[in-house]
Parts: structure tokens; sequence; C-alpha cells
């Protein structure tokens, strides 16, 4: 297969916009070479299941990142809710327990066309301090570890982690668990207010499964060529990694 096309089902783009039109905008301006866009709060929040199947139906791959969080029936049911609109991949919060992980992949197995399941560990724009700050003491890439084990134990198949765990996380969990990076940017890149980044290429060769790139493409002058910039940087590291 031509590695260009198996390397854009590994770069997702964010949808971080506060509308459908300026969202829309920028899917019009990358069609053609995107095929992944992620949906999070902000534009799901304001446009709710419509923004998702109006994606759906223009051909994309649409990653709903709605980070649910709450007690198990309630995240269950969420599950179910948002099922409909046809996402493809969903993340909930893996420290919202055992109990709440195994409740939205029991909800998820019993739908007949559901989503993929992600667990977020610990966000990218947490420092090691911040991690301090709410009780942790673990090192980072320990609390990583921890979460993404007891989401995999609940049957939650990809794990939401920064490219700074990757590696760790296949040493200890092997090749199986899908692991999606957010906090890609190009080298020198402003990080805005993420701590945990590291460019396409770092994240690729730490064993990222899919890469999730919000300003970097959306702030840019030229959109479509930032993100043929960092396509060509994931053929380049897979080569690299064969
Ligand atoms: O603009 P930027 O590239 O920083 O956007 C990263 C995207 O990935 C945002 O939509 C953010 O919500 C999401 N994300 C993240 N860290 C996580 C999970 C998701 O940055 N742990």
């Amino acid at each position: 297969m031509d590695p260009r096309i198996d390397a854009r089902e590994q770069l997702v783009v964010a949808l971080d916009f506060a509308s459908a039109q300026p969202a829309l905008a920028l899917v019009e301006r990358l069609d053609g070479q995107c095929r992944w866009f992620k949906v999070g709060l902000e534009l799901f929040l304001a446009e709710g299941h419509s923004i998702v199947s109006t994606l759906r139906e223009r051909g994309f791959q649409v990653f709903l990142d709605l980070k649910l969080h709450d007690i198990p029936n309630t995240v269950a049911n969420a599950v179910r809710s948002v099922s409909r609109c046809g996402a493809s991949l969903l993340t909930v919060h893996a420290g919202g327990g055992a109990n709440m992980l195994a409740a939205a992949a029991r909800a998820a197995a019993d739908l007949s066309d559901p989503p993929t399941l992600l667990a977020v560990t610990v966000l990218t724009s947490m420092s090691d301090g911040e991690l301090v700050g709410v009780g942790v003491h673990a090192a980072m890439k320990e609390q990583v570890l921890r979460l993404g084990r007891l989401a995999l134990a609940a049957e939650i198949p990809g794990l939401v982690c920064s490219s700074d765990e990757a590696g760790f996380l296949r040493n200890h969990l092997g090749n199986s668990p899908l692991l999606v990076v957010p906090g890609i940017r190009a080298r020198g890149g402003a990080l805005g207010d993420q701590h945990r980044v590291a460019t396409a290429t770092e994240a690729i060769a730490a064993g990222a499964s899919k890469l999730v790139v919000g300003r970097p493409i959306t702030r840019a002058d030229d959109p479509a060529a930032v993100y043929e910039a960092m396509l060509r940087e994931i053929v380049e590291a897979t080569s690299g990694k064969r």
C-alpha cells in the first residue's frame, strides 16, 4: 500500500472551533488530504451530533473527544447516546476508575456499530508539578502506565498519552493497544497550553498509532502545507522503524 495512505490514517486534525462554519471551512481547505478529524468539547457543545453526521456524510472518519468522566451508569448511558452519531473513536477519562471504564466498555460492546473507546491517561497539558497538585506523587510515566493498565483491564482497547510515555507504554503493554498522541508540534513551534509535546517524527518513533494535531494546523497560514509536512514526517519515521 502507498505509505502516504497509511500515514493519512495516522494523522488526526483537531477541529477546535466554536461553531461549524470555521470548522467546515478548514475541512474544505484540507479536502482530498485529510481523512480524520477530531471533534472536541468546544465544537460538540455548540453543534451537537449534527457536526459529526456532516463529517461522516462527507466521507471523513471522526474522533469524538468528549473525555467522559462521571459515575459508571451515566458514562455508560452517554456512550449509548453519543454512539448514534457515527464516530469511529470516543474518549473517556481513565481517572474515572475501573468500574466506570468497565461500564463504558460494556455499553459499547452491546451496540451494533460502536466507536472504539480510548481512555485518556494524563492530559498532555499537565506537568509533573500539576500532577503533584492533584495529589499524585507517582512519576508521570508510572501514573500513565497505571491508568493505561486500568483501562486495558476494563477492555478499553486504546489509550491517549503523550509521546514522552508512548515508548514506555509499548515496552510494558506491547504492540496491541492503540496509542493516540496529542501535543504534536513542529520543532520550536508554539506550545500554547501543552507541556508534554513532541514532533510527529518523535511520536511515531516512540510507538504512537495516531497523532492529534490542532493549532499547528488550524492556526497556520497554510494548513494544507503543514498537514503535508507532518504527513511526510510520519512516512519517513515509519520507514525508519522498518
Ligand atoms: O492545539 P493542540 O495541537 O494542542 O490540540 C491538541 C488536541 O488534543 C486538543 O483538541 C485537545 O483537547 C486534545 N487532547 C490533548 N491531550 C489529551 C487528550 C486530548 O491535547 N490528553
